[in-house]
């Protein structure tokens, strides 16, 4: 039976999302890749274990990770179950839906229908009573953004989740959102965005500000770039790597002369920060206190293990931001 280490909350830092009461991880764990069926069980334990024993308390899913969608959240439900159940007033866990989940007119987007038979399905995979967040995965243009915020409203007042928030959105539709949001007096506290020295979305579409402003929390996803802000393709492409194991949402196409080229020098910088690249590039979103948690994923421990030492130096120097910034936008 595992046995979560005492000392675990020594060394995390927990920031505050937003203006709300919960207090996150400034690394949390996403389960989008190698907690599906094809993956190895015990590693997966392992992930859990290495991130949970070091301070890592939100895990983030949804109710297409797998392959197949679905699994990841099985998979987690059996290690919540077996080795977590009498955690589970430490940990954070959260679910989303949005995309394609299941055959029909009913199974994908933002319509209450899909939102509130997902939440459904997904508590019953992980075998919970509740998530603590739920999000709305995506926007829908097509659905009115009231119908979709009812269907928050809804799910925390039935009591399937403590908080909501909502990913993929911009500045402005996160206005809308939060003002729909607040007039139900839901507690919606949270943006799960893509973020990272690559990826500059955030800044541009408004969203960053626009959070600071209204007071909610931003979660980072790939901000390793799915593993090229690493060490991981700087001498070939490992079989054992995303693009090898995986190849759908990162491929070797990915990997330019000119890509390539940029993740050497940032190695470089990262290596005068006496840091590995992962964790500068982690380092670097948490930097100016915009960003609630980086949403990290991993194949292995020893990846979660470096990537929390990110936490132990946010300060760049302004030449060092320059620098970044010359290799990477
Ligand atoms: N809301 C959304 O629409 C959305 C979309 C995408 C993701 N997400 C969430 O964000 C989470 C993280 O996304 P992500 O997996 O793309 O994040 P990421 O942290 O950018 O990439 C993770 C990958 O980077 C590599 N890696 C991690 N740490 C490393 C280290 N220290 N050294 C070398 N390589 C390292 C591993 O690749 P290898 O497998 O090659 O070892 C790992 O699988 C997901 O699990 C999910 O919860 C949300």
């Amino acid at each position: 039976m595992y046995n979560a280490k005492n000392e675990r909350y020594d060394t995390m830092k927990y920031n505050r999302c937003g203006k709300s009461g919960l207090l996150l991880p400034a690394v949390s764990l996403g389960l989008w890749h190698n907690f599906g069926d094809n993956d190895d069980f015990e590693n997966m334990r392992q992930m859990c274990f290495t991130a949970f024993d070091n301070g890592i308390t939100h895990f983030d899913l949804a109710n297409n990770y797998g392959p197949k969608p679905g699994a990841a959240e099985k998979n987690f439900g059996i290690i919540l179950k077996n080795d977590l159940t009498c955690y589970r007033d430490e940990l954070i866990i959260s679910t989303k839906a949005g995309y394609d989940m299941w055959p029909g007119p009913y199974g994908n987007f933002g319509s209450r229908k899909y939102l509130i038979a997902s939440l459904d399905q997904s508590l019953k995979r992980m075998g919970l009573d509740y998530v603590d967040i739920f999000y709305h995965h995506r926007m829908d243009p097509d659905t009115p953004l009231e119908e979709t915020m009812g269907a928050l409203a809804q799910i925390v007042r039935s009591g399937k989740a403590l908080y909501v928030g909502i990913s993929n959105y911009d500045g402005p539709n996160l206005s809308k959102a939060t003002k729909i949001l607040d007039d139900l007096h839901v507690p919606f506290i949270i943006n799960q965005n893509r973020y990272s020295i690559f990826d500059r979305g955030i800044e541009k579409n408004g969203l960053k500000e626009k959070a600071k402003e209204l007071g909610k929390g931003i979660i980072c996803f790939s901000p390793l770039a799915q593993g090229l802000l690493t060490d991981r393709y700087i001498n070939g492409i490992p079989e054992d790597s995303r693009i090898r194991r995986s190849g759908v949402f990162l491929n070797e196409r990915a990997l330019t002369e000119e890509k390539l080229a940029q993740i050497k020098g940032l190695n470089e910088i990262a290596k005068k920060r006496g840091q590995t690249l992962a964790e500068m590039a982690l380092s670097w979103i948490l930097k100016d206190g915009y960003v609630t948690s980086v949403l990290i994923g991993a194949s292995k421990p020893s990846q979660i293990l470096d990537n929390i030492k990110a936490i132990e130096n946010t300060v760049f120097t302004e030449d060092e931001l320059k620098e970044i910034d010359s290799l990477s936008i």
